[in-house]
């Protein structure tokens, strides 16, 4: 893996201002939240700081990236809004030498998520959304309220993928197969 201040002046180049900014929030934040989960928080802060690095390429770019390199299925990512999660995770590895599976794979699924995610990958996706630079503030209070309830970890995810899968509707656009297992996976998880 190439080293951490390298990474960051890669980022900090590539990236505009406020998506580096809300990348630095992303890291510090799963940086913390791994600290309570009893996870490597190291790795966690550099899943945090690479989960966006697709960013900075066009849609065009990216989708090449997921058909010819990757080799992608690409029926569950109907949003190109979808394509720097996968692409992240090979660009993580092509350019940052970074070979760690769950760091990997917590950037492969950071927008869509996947069933069965590890407690890494949900600590990724879910400072994903309440970090503390760019997300809204009153959110992120009460998603930090909610995970300190019982279960708070699944119930915090619930409530994020309550607010995605409201947004898809009201904005009348296609849903992935994968979003609703993991809203019905959630829902057994916090109802059990
Ligand atoms: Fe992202
Ligand atoms: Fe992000």
């Amino acid at each position: 893996m190439k080293p951490l201040e390298e990474i960051k002046i890669w980022l900090e180049a590539n990236l505009d201002e406020e998506r580096y900014s809300h990348t630095l929030g992303v890291a510090d934040c799963a940086k913390e939240l791994a600290q309570k989960y009893g996870l490597d928080s190291e790795k966690a802060y550099m899943a945090g700081l690479l989960h966006d690095c697709a960013k900075c390429y066009d849609n065009e770019t990216l989708r090449e990236i997921l058909t010819d390199k990757m080799h992608c299925d690409m029926t569950e990512l109907l949003s190109p809004k979808t394509y720097h999660s996968p692409a992240g995770a090979y660009l993580a590895k092509e350019m940052f030498d970074v070979e760690d599976k769950e760091i990997l794979d917590s950037i492969y699924c950071h927008t869509v998520g996947r069933e069965n995610m590890t407690l890494f990958e949900k600590i990724i996706f879910l400072a994903d959304k309440i970090e503390p630079n760019t997300r809204d503030k009153s959110w992120r209070k009460h998603i930090l309220e909610v995970l300190e309830q019982e279960n708070g970890l699944n119930e915090a995810l619930l409530e994020c993928f309550d607010y995605t899968i409201k947004s898809i509707v009201d904005r009348r656009l296609k849903m992935c197969l994968t979003t609703v297992k993991i809203y019905n996976e959630l829902l057994d998880n916090v109802n059990a």
